[in-house]
């Protein structure tokens, strides 16, 4: 085990009354409202939140906007939209929404707010994420959804009319698709003064949100509510929790997480464990490391679980489930576990400090970073705020111990502060789009709460002009570009769809569009690898992953859809169904469109034309003379290399384009393709000028 040693304690704090020209709201408790006294009843009125029941009504039926901070698991996302509900704001037919920034959460808190009100899921309350929806239009009244899809009702409704109430949970995340909704609702509250919104969450962003949404500078109405927003801060009752640092930094934090969390099933008292590591690959590799080493070592009573955005339903089931007597569950979760879910029985906190973040750097100046014009998805240091967030999770149900896998010196002096929001390290081609589709036209000048970079946003609009979304005037063309707003994916992909009509291969581009949806159609294989690559080279294509995926759906759907043939061949059953689902939906979706649904049966060219017109900006040569599979990307010479995973890895033909970028020790692409060079001028003739492409013709 990684020697630890102890400078104090640390109880989770929150946010300081500290007046800023908004008012900051002090809620005496209110007393029992006179429900039943079920059990289910008596564990809701346990909850922090429920001292504040009042006060939240009273603030919501008297301001517009009301900032509730409080530690997570205080009850904010399972309570809040049930006081509205029985306040009476979902009657009338009207529904209160309650956004994540993640999936899984939406899926978790909708579920546990039914079994509360004793409801069936899908009825009076429902959820909606991308590609499901469990809602009844007659009946669902509480609805919890992503950000994302929010966005997206408001293409049909701009207003979002249907909503007495939203509240806008997890906001201290910063998710691209909050900031954006943030800075719409803003525009919708000065046309609907009756709407409500309650921006909800776990850290001390208060002020800043109240400074965005306070609208001094517009004076509505008198008779409305009140247009300061109102703080409310939920006093929480986390206990205190250790802190553990390591003496030296560690070298590998997965081997250093596995030996921890072994060490303390070994000395410590009963109580479950969370690890804090990065994605599936890690996490799927801890679980493994951590199973057989418990079984090697005839150690007894360990249930680990996974915990990350893509685990099917029945898997999420188990965590939440209470542990059996006697034994002892450790949870390996990415940072959803930070604070959109709480997992009761927690004791011990593993904090990796890293988490897979998203990067992207337009790359106008050249000496800012080597990664430019492309985004990554990249293992980075947290910020001390997710730090002291991941401790808190500890000190749940008594006192805890967290156990930092990073020094004190390093978190003192080096770890940031906060994070940086999504919207100021994203590439920003999905948002503009949506903005355009809801008619805002000035970009540069929309109101956001975390200014994004112009260069960003030129990019952005470059690259959307060039996939022919955009015209002259940056308006959204017709109808590709509202058909490629329409469809709920990356507008690459959405264009690559649309383009497939004219190659005649949607039926086989839509397979591939709903592949690239989804995390991985592979089994992850840990010390399987090699078996995994045996059974890859079966399905295997010379052209590249696309065409490869397409082979795997095929050989699906010719075991009818067996899990049987998928285990053989190291094929994720789960992956795979649902694949089928939301190529379902998106042939649906396409239908709605006027897309025409056509197979190419086996004129593969045709498909790589139609991926090439949707990621042309992707596109990549081989460096002549490179021995060791070097790429640059066309636009700006970025070296790049083929992933392992592909199957084009060490085939290496000379242009390829790829799906996204991978950064470890280098910049991998994931999911290649073999492209003519040729249709990179056919798809972008302004992106791609001729002399681009062929500086030199003899090396070609
Ligand atoms: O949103 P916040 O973090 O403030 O808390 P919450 O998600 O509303 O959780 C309140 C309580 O509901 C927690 O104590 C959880 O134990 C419980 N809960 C649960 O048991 N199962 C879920 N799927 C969600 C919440
Ligand atoms: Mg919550």
């Amino acid at each position: 085990m990684s020697r630890f040693w102890k400078p104090g304690t640390e109880k989770p704090r929150i946010i300081d009354d500290e007046e800023g020209g908004v008012l900051f709201y002090s809620a005496s408790a209110s007393s029992s409202s006179g429900y039943g006294f079920s059990s289910m009843e008596k564990q809701r009125q346990r909850l922090p939140v429920f001292k504040y029941r009042t006060a939240i009504l009273y603030l919501v039926e008297t301001r517009a906007t009301t900032i509730i901070v409080g530690e997570t698991g205080s009850g904010k996302t399972t309570q809040i939209p049930q006081y509205l509900k029985e306040a009476g704001w979902a009657e009338g037919g009207r529904m209160i929404a309650c956004t994540q920034p993640r999936r899984l959460a939406v899926q978790a808190v909708a579920s546990r707010v039914a079994e509360e009100m004793g409801v069936k899921l899908g009825e009076e309350v429902g959820y909606t994420i991308r590609f499901e929806d469990v809602t009844n239009n007659d009946l669902t009244r509480v609805k919890f959804l992503t950000d994302g899809v929010l966005l997206r009702e408001m293409m049909d409704d701009p207003l979002l009319s249907k909503y007495s109430v939203i509240m806008v949970d997890e906001a201290h995340e910063r998710s691209l698709s909050t900031d954006i909704l943030l800075g719409l609702l803003k525009k919708i509250q000065r046309r609907r003064p009756e709407l409500r919104l309650i921006i909800s969450s776990a850290t001390i962003e208060a002020k800043t949100m109240a400074a965005f949404f306070s609208t001094r500078r517009h004076r509505g109405p008198d008779n409305g509510p009140k247009k300061e927003p109102a703080i409310l801060s939920v006093e929480g009752r986390g206990f205190s929790v250790q802190i553990f640092y390591v003496e030296a930094p560690i070298p590998d934090y997965l081997r250093a997480a596995v030996s921890t969390v072994l060490s303390i099933h070994d000395q410590e008292p009963m109580g479950d464990i969370l690890v804090f590591l990065t994605g599936q690959d890690d996490i799927d590799a801890a679980v493994q490391l951590i199973t057989e080493e418990a079984q090697s070592s005839r150690k007894q009573g360990l249930i680990v679980l996974p915990l990350y955005s893509g685990l099917p339903r029945a898997d999420q089931d188990l965590i939440f489930s209470p542990t059996p007597r006697g034994k002892r569950k450790v949870v390996i979760s990415t940072n959803i576990a930070e604070t959109s879910l709480t997992l009761e029985g927690i004791v011990y906190v593993v904090d990796s400090g890293f988490s897979k973040q998203r990067f992207y750097n337009p790359g106008f100046d050249e000496h800012q970073s080597e990664i430019t014009d492309i985004e990554n998805l990249i293992v980075a240091p947290v910020s001390k705020a997710s730090a002291r967030q991941r401790t808190g999770r500890a000190g749940r149900i008594r006192p805890g111990k967290c156990y930092r896998l990073y020094t004190e010196e390093y978190f003192v002096k080096e770890m940031p502060a906060e994070g940086i929001p999504e919207m100021q390290r994203s590439n920003l081609v999905s948002c503009v789009i949506q903005l355009k589709a809801l008619g805002i036209d000035n970009i540069l000048g929309f109101d956001w709460p975390a200014s994004p970079s112009p260069e960003a946003l030129i990019r952005a609009l470059e690259v959307l002009y060039s996939l022919g979304v955009l015209d002259d005037d940056a308006k959204l063309t017709s109808p590709a570009g509202f058909q490629v707003a329409e469809i709920p994916l990356d507008p690459m992909i959405s264009k690559m769809v649309l383009a497939s009509v004219e190659f005649g291969c949607s039926e086989e581009v839509i397979t591939i569009a709903a592949v690239l949806s989804i995390q991985s159609v592979w089994f992850p294989g840990r010390g399987v690898q090699k078996e995994l690559d045996e059974a890859k080279l079966r399905f295997a294509a010379a052209e590249g992953d696309h065409v490869t995926f397409l082979n795997v759906y095929k050989g699906f759907l010719e075991s009818g859809k067996s899990s049987n043939w998928c285990h053989k061949n190291f094929v994720n059953y789960h992956a795979m169904k649902k694949v089928t689902e939301i190529r379902l939906q998106l042939r649906r979706i396409a239908q709605r469109l006027g897309i025409v649904l056509k197979s190419c049966e086996s004129d593969m060219q045709a498909v790589r034309k139609a991926i090439t017109a949707g990621f042309f900006a992707n596109a990549c040569r081989l460096e002549p003379f490179s021995h060791n599979g070097l790429y640059k990307t066309i636009r700006s010479s970025q070296e790049v290399y083929i992933h392992p995973s592909s199957v084009l890895f060490r085939v290496n033909p000379k242009w390829v384009v790829f799906h996204s970028i991978v950064s470890t020790d280098r910049q991998y692409m994931r999911n290649v393709i073999s492209i003519d060079p040729s249709w990179l001028t056919e798809a972008a003739p302004h992106f791609y000028q001729r002399q681009l492409l062929n500086p030199n013709p003899s090396q070609v």
